[in-house]
């Protein structure tokens, strides 16, 4: 397989303004909405990255029918849950856990079979806590050996549950949501901290009633979705590249226009600013249920802290930037209460931890969190673990290290961002790509 390789070479000054791709988690749930409900959904902004792609995918084998329009907008023309069939191979969801898992969820009630799968990074990720829950409203799901491939069988109707979930996921709580819209009675979910909710404010405009508060949510079933029309925002974690780019290197600032500010995504915000980024809110609005606004940044002098727990779900994909940026801070950062980090498209932890070691940062591990110690990055020759996470964070840390940062197998960044390359060399980054085995 050809690798692609990125070159990031430190650089005196970045600026301007840039947007950024759509919200992959939006995305992914206007496809999965938008397939069972009775009339078409309309989606603005749709993020065409390989994981979304990957959904979309799975539900056209499903018989459900997406049009491309020459708007650039998608219409997504469900006709109810019992329009998808059975599809005659599995579903590959290829990277992304939010597809498989709210996949899952959405396909536990209704009267087909299925099997879903993925590539080697996503059959090595825990799928026992999306299965536990399905199961116990009375789902016939089983994993192998708690990853994909799962195989799904109809089971008849689902019924509701009260579900206290062990760990604060989107992805749990959301597929439960899916399937609570096929089960009987009201599905209540406890949540140990507050997670995205996108599916609760996307389920409301198509006109199911969902109720709650930050840790607990209520949906009674069964229920059935209307049409209606999704903008999709930019993706507040694609954002965060440029967020943290900013801080470390953008002498006059950098404004990223149109990004998603849900609450409930933008924890990296408040851990920059206590580290002393000089971070401003512009033009706060709303897209349907979602808020934006343009951010706006500039070259600040970070100082380490120690982030407050809470923050952790609210940031929870923006920790592999977030190292870069505790590693350019003065002091140290010590995270904990991040285990989650160790199952996501790679071991964020081990990850980072050894990309950052190889540009001469010092840092301790610990089973749920790290420890950075700042300094100055040195430069060097390091791999993405194919996580494209990873791969854009060390980018951003080739801004101000000292010699430049090659980072191989970066062509997953396709799964959240196609084209970043090009859109941080918009911005005053010194990224070369290279193609080569
Ligand atoms: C997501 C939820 C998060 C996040 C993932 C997207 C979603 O996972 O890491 O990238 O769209 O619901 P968890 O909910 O499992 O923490």
């Amino acid at each position: 397989m050809s690798d692609v390789r990125w070159v990031s070479h430190p650089v005196a000054s970045i600026g301007g303004t840039l947007t950024v791709p759509g919200d992959k988690s939006i995305s992914h749930r206007a496809l999965l909405l938008g397939a069972v409900a009775d009339d078409p959904v309309l989606v603005r902004g749709f993020l065409a990255g390989e994981d979304c792609l990957a959904t979309r995918h799975a539900l056209e084998q499903m018989g459900v029918r997406v049009e491309d329009r020459e708007d650039g907008s998608l219409a997504v023309h469900g006709a109810g849950p019992e329009s998808l069939r059975a599809s005659t191979s599995p579903l590959d969801l290829g990277n992304s856990g939010t597809g498989i898992r709210l996949l899952t969820g959405l396909l536990a009630g209704l009267p087909i079979d299925s099997v879903l799968t993925g590539d080697p990074s996503l059959r090595r990720r825990p799928m026992e806590r999306v299965a536990v829950p399905l199961r116990a409203m009375g789902a016939d799901i089983v994993t192998s050996d708690g990853c994909p491939p799962i195989t799904i069988r109809s089971s008849g109707r689902l019924r509701a549950i009260d579900y206290t979930m062990p760990v604060a996921s989107a992805q749990v709580k959301s597929a439960i949501l899916l399937a609570a819209l096929n089960a009987d009675g009201q599905t209540t979910i406890r949540q140990p901290a507050v997670s995205r909710d996108h599916t609760e404010r996307m389920l409301q405009t198509l006109g199911a009633e969902v109720s709650g508060d930050d840790t607990e949510i209520r949906l009674t079933g069964p229920c059935r979705l209307g049409g209606g029309e999704i903008g999709v925002p930019g993706d507040f974690s694609s954002a965060a590249f440029f967020v943290v780019a900013g801080l470390l290197a953008a002498d006059h600032g950098l404004t990223i226009e149109g990004v998603g500010i849900n609450p409930t995504r933008i924890g990296l915000l408040k851990m920059l600013q206590a580290m002393g980024g000089e971070i401003e809110i512009a033009a706060p609005r709303m897209l349907g249920q979602e808020p934006v606004a343009d951010i706006r940044v500039r070259r600040s002098r970070l100082v380490g802290i120690d982030v407050e727990q809470a923050w952790v779900p609210l940031a929870i994909d923006e920790f592999p930037v977030f190292f870069v940026a505790a590693a350019a801070a003065s002091g140290t950062t010590r995270v904990s209460g991040a285990a989650e980090l160790r199952v996501k498209e790679s071991d964020r932890i081990e990850a980072m931890a050894s990309a950052l070691e190889t540009v001469g940062i010092r840092v301790e591990t610990a089973s749920d969190g790290m420890t950075v110690h700042g300094g100055q990055m040195t430069g060097g020759t390091l791999d993405s673990h194919g996580d494209h996470r990873i791969a854009m964070a060390m980018a951003v840390a080739g801004l101000i290290s000292r010699s430049p940062i090659t980072i191989g197998d970066t062509a997953n960044a396709a799964t959240s961002f196609p084209g970043f390359a090009a859109a941080a060399a918009g911005v005053g980054f010194n990224i070369c790509e290279e193609r080569g085995p």
